[in-house]
Parts: C-alpha cells; sequence; structure tokens
C-alpha cells in the first residue's frame, strides 16, 4: 500500500476522458477506459505538452500537438514524432461503486 495515493473516486472518472491530476508534484492523467484505470505521466516525451488535453482510443492517448499515441499499458508511442516513452503507473481501485477510490503510486512506475 506504501506509495498509493488515492487521486480521484471512481465515479469522477469518465470513460475515453483523460483527468489531469497532481500526484506527490508529479503530473499524471487518469484515463478511464476499456473497463480499466490507467495512470500516465500528463507531459507528452516530445514536448512539454499536456496529453489530457488529447483524445483516448483504442487504449492510448494521443499527443494533439504533433499526433504521436502513447499506449496506456505501456507508454510507448505508436509513431513519430515521439520516439521515447512516457512512464506509466500502477493503479490501485478500492471499494466498489462510483465511490471506490482510485490511488496511484508515482514511486514505482509499472
Ligand atoms: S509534443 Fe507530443 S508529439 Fe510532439
Amino acid at each position: 500500500m506504501s506509495g498509493y495515493v488515492k487521486v480521484a473516486s471512481l465515479g469522477e472518472l469518465e470513460d475515453d476522458t483523460p483527468k489531469r491530476v497532481d500526484v506527490d508534484g508529479t503530473p499524471v492523467s487518469l484515463v478511464r477506459t476499456e473497463g480499466e484505470v490507467f495512470a500516465i505521466n500528463d507531459i507528452c516525451s516530445h514536448a512539454n505538452v499536456s496529453l489530457s488535453e488529447g483524445e483516448v482510443e483504442d487504449c492510448a492517448i494521443e499527443c494533439w500537438l504533433h499526433g504521436s499515441s502513447f499506449d496506456l499499458r505501456t507508454g510507448k508511442p505508436s509513431g513519430l514524432p515521439a520516439t521515447r516513452p512516457v512512464p506509466v503507473y500502477p493503479v490501485k481501485i478500492e471499494g466498489d461503486g462510483p465511490d471506490a477510490a482510485v490511488l496511484v503510486s508515482v514511486t514505482q512506475e509499472s
């Protein structure tokens, strides 16, 4: 449990609509999609752009500036111009229903 921080309630997250949160000073984009919640660093690896302003599709988040998509499970870009992955973080859900707590740990990359 150490390192996990509550960042949202499940009910606050809409499908395919990223939510930017701050976890111990690290900007994180939370994405609920395909029945799961993912946490990915909010800053594109190509330039200082907030990924949570991009679109979610096929378990990936697209950077709106130049169009690289990052896999929400691995952080790897699917194509240029980004070549480096973005860190992804482990997520835990505690509880049931919309009040379930969404916890993220940025001290360990998943
Ligand atoms: S800033 Fe994200 S792809 Fe260029």
